[in-house]
């Protein structure tokens, strides 16, 4: 074979034994991919907070919106529900509306027009969202939502991008491995994005970085074009994999700075990257139960001169930088598509009786009011 046909061989053998089933949708920087990787499976140990379940009876979520424009079906949206499998079904089908359990919208895609004609009360209407709080108004008006199901620890149901999991036994870690896995002739640090005008600077502050000593490969849309990796900002490519692995360090800085919102660009760094995030404010990774000592927070900096040094160090010295590495002895990653969240706590909730009743009179105003700060790169930037 020629070297383009082989090159397209093993990227085409590679992508569809990643991708079982991908969702392409660009909101802002996002595309998400569901896929499903072998050591997802070994995943078996749930978060403490997921629901205890017995599967007592069977439950019809009825989706009244799509997943921008897809619908929303049991493939991809419950494969990874093995907790209520044969007990939780998905329909798209108006017909259903009556006697689901449950009526949900996806905000983006939501209107007043799918609202059933009649409500049921002991149907609860749920809001789901996995947008930041910053680019994404909630549409329904007073009283219409029931429950959220959205990346915020306190939503009624929890869906975030990934969370990590502390461990009841120690890990046995392979630093060697890790260590032979990073560059020595690369830069320290990798950067992707496509959103290269985000409202909190990023873009300016990955630049001024850059100025200070630290050399970034930035590489999408905000920096240069990979020759093999096409579409190199999409996230959960395995290509992208593969290209920031050699990395030590990975700018992992969200577009924008809100409660919870740690999208999976953070989780895949430490998880399938191997690599050390740079985030920009601690406070958020520390409210999700991250351990401190897996990331850098650019804001434990009072200059960016003193970061770009802190960096350059740990990159030259194996023991400090394995040390980034330790928590993955006490600590797992838990992916976005797993049991213990998103729709698989859904499904499970569902099988409780439901005991009490709310709504929330304005469900836009709990999305947004104080979760977001666009200026903490401010005080780095002229
Ligand atoms: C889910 O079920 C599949 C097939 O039954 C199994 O291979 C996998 O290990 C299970 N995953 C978890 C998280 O239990
Ligand atoms: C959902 O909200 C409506 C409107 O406030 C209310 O009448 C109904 O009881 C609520 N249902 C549940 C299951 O909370
Ligand atoms: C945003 O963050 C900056 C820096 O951490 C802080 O000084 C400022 O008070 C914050 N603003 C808001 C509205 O919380």
């Amino acid at each position: 074979m020629r070297p383009p046909q082989r090159v397209a061989l093993v990227i085409g053998v590679i992508a569809s034994s990643y991708l079982i089933f991908s969702i392409l949708f660009s909101i802002d920087e996002h595309y998400r991919v569901i896929y499903e990787k072998d050591t997802l499976a070994k995943a078996t140990t749930k978060k403490q907070s997921a629901t205890k379940w017995v599967n007592r009876k069977k439950v019809l979520i009825f989706a009244a919106t799509t997943f921008f424009g897809m619908d929303i079906i049991k493939k991809g949206f419950l494969d990874e529900c093995n907790s209520t499998k044969g007990f939780c079904e998905i329909s798209t089908s108006r017909s259903d509306a009556d006697r689901a359990d449950a009526i949900l919208f996806h905000n983006a895609d939501y209107s007043q027009m799918q609202l059933p004609k009649k409500r049921n009360p002991k149907q609860p209407y749920i809001l789901w969202s996995l947008e930041s709080p910053a680019n994404d108004h909630f549409r329904p008006g007073k009283n219409v939502i029931n429950w959220t199901m959205t990346p915020r620890r306190d939503a009624d149901i929890w869906y975030p991008y990934g969370h990590l999991e502390k461990l009841d036994h120690k890990n046995e870690v392979d630093y060697e491995e890790i260590w032979n896995m990073k560059s020595s002739t690369l830069p320290p640090a990798t950067w992707l994005a496509s959103n290269c005008f985000a409202k909190n600077r990023r873009t300016e502050l990955v630049k001024e970085l850059e100025g200070k000593g630290l050399k970034i490969d930035r590489w999408g849309r905000c920096g240069k074009t990979h020759p093999t990796c096409f579409g190199v900002e999409k996230q959960g490519y395995p290509c992208v994999q593969e290209l920031v692995r050699p990395y030590k360090f990975y700018i992992s800085i969200e577009n924008t700075n809100c409660i919870d919102y740690v999208t999976e660009k953070f989780y895949e760094t430490l998880y399938s990257r191997m690599a050390v995030p740079i985030v920009l404010a601690r406070e958020y990774y520390q409210k999700l139960g991250i351990p401190d000592d897996s990331y850098i927070a650019i804001d434990d900096f009072e200059n960016l001169e003193d970061l770009a040094a802190e960096v350059n160090k740990i990159a030259n010295d194996k023991q400090l930088y394995l040390k980034y590495h330790k928590w993955r002895e006490t600590y797992r990653v838990i992916p976005e598509h797993h049991d213990s969240t998103g729709f698989c706590e859904l499904c499970r909730r569902l099988q409780l009786p439901i005991e009490t009743s709310k709504s929330y009179e304005d469900v836009n105003g709990w999305h947004t009011n104080g979760m977001c700060n666009q200026s903490i790169a401010d005080k780095y930037l002229r």
